[in-house]
């Protein structure tokens, strides 16, 4: 049989938040795309991810139509509790910065992601598969997949973006020749749980502990996520419930100063390797990556989501500029601008998770301590951590 053709102004692989938001924001501003994902619309919307949103992600919701579940079931917070056995330290991002954060989990983005597209009538193909993507160097690339009926497509656009994260096809049509990749693999691992129970915090407690970092987080005021360090290649089903709020307990100091962790039901676990990687250039001919297919961080800095945001808040402009005004400029100037700001989140994540990890070395160790004493007792420390967890401009 041979393959439906497909036409669009733009082809964009992988429906994940920054596939989504990019046809909003092209949609916006009259250009059109058609979205292709290989997972179900279910399994996208439900998968438990990031939590944490920085104020220029809240800023270009709001502004983009995507702010009113957001303002009514989103938490301000002004900033993260540090601490280390004996000691708790609030840093204010609001009194340093003037900037805030917000809880409001990755599913939430994707449901109202997924509700403007659908009201808007967005062709997007789920369950797809064999995507391929052709002629990047032409003017005219198209992207080809087989449909959830098996049936052959073609979309021929004028541009194709790859928003299909770290495993998808589209940054190996790079060429060898032309991509440099940038990684690193970390000793370690996140073993995440979510539990049916009120935060027992206010705001997140990230923890050094000799035993290992743990963090606790939030969904809302009913439900908590936490995070254990763990060695790679851990089993979830080597933590009994009573191991994993043991740990939780020892780590985030329960009966230290009267604070006391709440436990309740557990109702979700999972290992997360850590790695960070980028990938340059971010743009080959008429192909542009966006998200984690260009670059992946650790969690520590809760930044990876915030960075899909924030390439896709660039390059929805340049590419309205490219297709739009025949501007090439802004479009040549992407993934320059982009890797400003994925090298910073790249440093302040591996910054964040040094300091805080548990190693093998004990100088190590020492110098852990000591830029955590530094942090919590030195104005110009806090706002530099302020500074980069709250977020910098879009266009920094
Ligand atoms: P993805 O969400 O990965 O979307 C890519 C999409 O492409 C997927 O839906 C995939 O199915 C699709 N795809 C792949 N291959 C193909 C193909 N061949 N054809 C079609 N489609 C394809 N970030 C933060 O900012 N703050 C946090 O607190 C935070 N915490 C995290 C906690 C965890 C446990 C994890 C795992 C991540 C966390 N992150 C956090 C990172 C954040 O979730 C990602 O950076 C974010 O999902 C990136 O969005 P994306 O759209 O670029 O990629
Ligand atoms: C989360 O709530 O999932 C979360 C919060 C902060 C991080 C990482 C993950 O640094």
């Amino acid at each position: 049989m041979p393959a439906v053709d497909l036409q669009s102004q733009v082809a964009i692989i992988g429906a994940g938040p920054a596939g989504m938001l990019l046809s909003h924001l092209l949609a916006a501003n009259g250009v059109e795309s058609i979205l292709v994902e290989a997972r179900s619309q279910d399994y996208v919307a439900s998968r438990i991810r990031a939590g944490i949103l920085e104020q220029s992600t809240v800023d270009l919701l709001r502004s983009c139509g995507l702010g009113e579940r957001l303002q009514r079931e989103g938490d301000r917070h002004r900033g993260i509790y540090l601490q280390w056995p004996s000691e708790r330290h609030h840093i204010d991002f609001v009194d340093l910065t003037g900037r805030s954060v917000w809880v409001y989990g990755q599913t939430e983005v994707q449901k109202d992601l997924i509700d403007a597209r659908t009201a808007a009538g967005q062709e997007v193909h789920y369950e797809v598969a064999a995507t391929a993507l052709h002629d990047l160097l032409t003017d005219c690339p198209s992207v080809s997949f087989t449909d959830a009926q098996g049936r052959e497509h073609i979309i021929r656009a004028e541009v194709v973006v790859g928003c299909d994260g770290s495993f998808g096809p589209s940054r190996e049509h790079v060429p060898l020749h032309v991509r440099r990749l940038w990684e690193r693999i970390y000793p370690y691992s996140w073993f995440g749980i979510l539990a049916d129970v009120a935060p027992s915090t206010d705001e997140l407690i990230y923890a050094w502990h000799g035993d290992g970092f743990a963090l606790h987080s939030m969904r809302s005021s009913t439900v908590s996520r936490f995070y254990l360090q763990v060695p790679n290649n851990t089993k979830p089903e080597d933590w009994s419930d009573e191991r994993i709020w043991e740990a939780l307990a020892t780590r985030l100091g329960h009966g230290q100063d009267g604070w006391e962790l709440t436990t309740g039901v557990i109702t979700d676990k999972s290992v997360l390797p850590m790695r960070s990687f980028v990938q340059t250039p971010m743009r080959y001919g008429r192909l542009f990556l966006a998200g984690d297919a260009a670059h992946i961080v650790p969690p520590t800095g809760a930044k990876g989501l915030n960075l899909a945001v924030a390439d896709v808040a660039l390059l929805a402009p340049a590419l309205v500029d490219l297709i739009r005004n025949n501007d090439h400029r802004p479009a040549d100037d992407y993934s320059d601008t982009a890797l400003r700001r994925v090298w910073r989140c790249t440093h302040f994540s591996w910054w964040m998770t040094t300091m805080l990890h548990k190693g093998e070395d004990p100088f190590d160790e020492q110098l852990q301590l000591s830029q955590l004493h530094w942090i919590t007792t030195s104005e110009a420390g806090a706002a530099g951590l302020a500074e980069n967890y709250a977020g910098l401009p879009i266009g920094f």
